[in-house]
């Protein structure tokens, strides 16, 4: 049963660290593991990790077609430090263009239901693609982030994605932690996260926070923290 698989798996690497985490599941799962990057600070650790660990695994990323344009420099400076082609995924045209045609280009103020289908069409079903004959995918979270963060595991079945395995390998970093990391290795990352964006997604569902807030207060900021999930991670 993959639920004792799961069990077993963080008993044994739940409170490892991310290297040695990475190292086990990259081998074992060679060529069924891919690495989902959002080109946010905590995934620029773990292309490094990748990279030096199993550099031909794959990496990609869900290109919504309204991200920054910071964000679309970094895939080019991540490729050029890495010496690597991230895969780019992109949303169909004909989905998007029903959808915009429908509902107009800035669906996702008017209501929540609006806004999460945005966020199906521009990135959940690029996701399934891009993990077409893939067991288990990588992903950049950690607790810390959100109150709807705070019940993920460093392994976890992904109900939501035909059962597949999804590894949080930096799910106990701090933020302290993650930019120490950065720092040390001098990786590139997102100029934005030096102008009050912890985190970032697509521009217009996107903006700066103010000291203290929480790291998420940017996205999706006039919903209900409790709502703040674009369905990849939803429980
Ligand atoms: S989101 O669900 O609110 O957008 P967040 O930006 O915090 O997620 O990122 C959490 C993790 O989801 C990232 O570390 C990454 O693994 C994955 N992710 C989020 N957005 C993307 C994207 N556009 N492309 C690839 N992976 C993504
Ligand atoms: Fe659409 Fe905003 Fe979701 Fe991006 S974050 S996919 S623009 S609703």
């Amino acid at each position: 049963m993959k639920e004792e698989l799961i069990r077993d798996f963080n008993e044994r690497f739940g409170n490892k660290p991310a290297e040695e985490v990475l190292a086990f599941f990259l081998k074992e799962y060679k060529g069924r593991i891919a690495f989902a990057s959002s080109l946010g600070v905590e995934d620029q650790v773990l292309t490094h990790m990748i990279r030096h660990i199993a550099p031909d695994t794959k990496i990609f990323t869900l290109d919504t077609g309204r991200m920054f344009q910071e964000t679309y420099d970094l895939i080019d400076r991540t490729n050029s430090r890495y010496k690597m082609k991230m895969e780019i995924y992109f949303p169909a045209a004909k989905k998007v263009e029903r959808m915009v045609n429908e509902k107009g280009m800035n669906l996702f103020y008017e209501s929540v239901e609006n806004r999460k289908h945005c966020c199906f069409i521009r990135k959940i079903e690029p996701l399934h693609r891009a993990l077409e004959g893939m067991d288990m995918w990588i992903t950049g979270l950690r607790k810390e982030q959100s109150i709807t963060r705070n019940h993920n595991q460093m392994v976890e079945l992904d109900e939501n994605n035909h059962g597949r395995i999804k590894l949080n390998p930096l799910i106990h970093w701090t933020e302290d932690q993650v930019w120490d990391f950065i720092q040390k290795h001098k990786i590139p990352y997102n100029p934005l996260h030096d102008q009050g964006f912890p985190s970032i997604g697509c521009l217009p569902c996107t903006r700066a926070v103010q000291p203290g807030e929480d790291v998420r207060a940017g996205r999706w900021w006039w919903e209900q923290p409790e709502h703040k999930e674009c369905g990849l991670h939803q429980r």
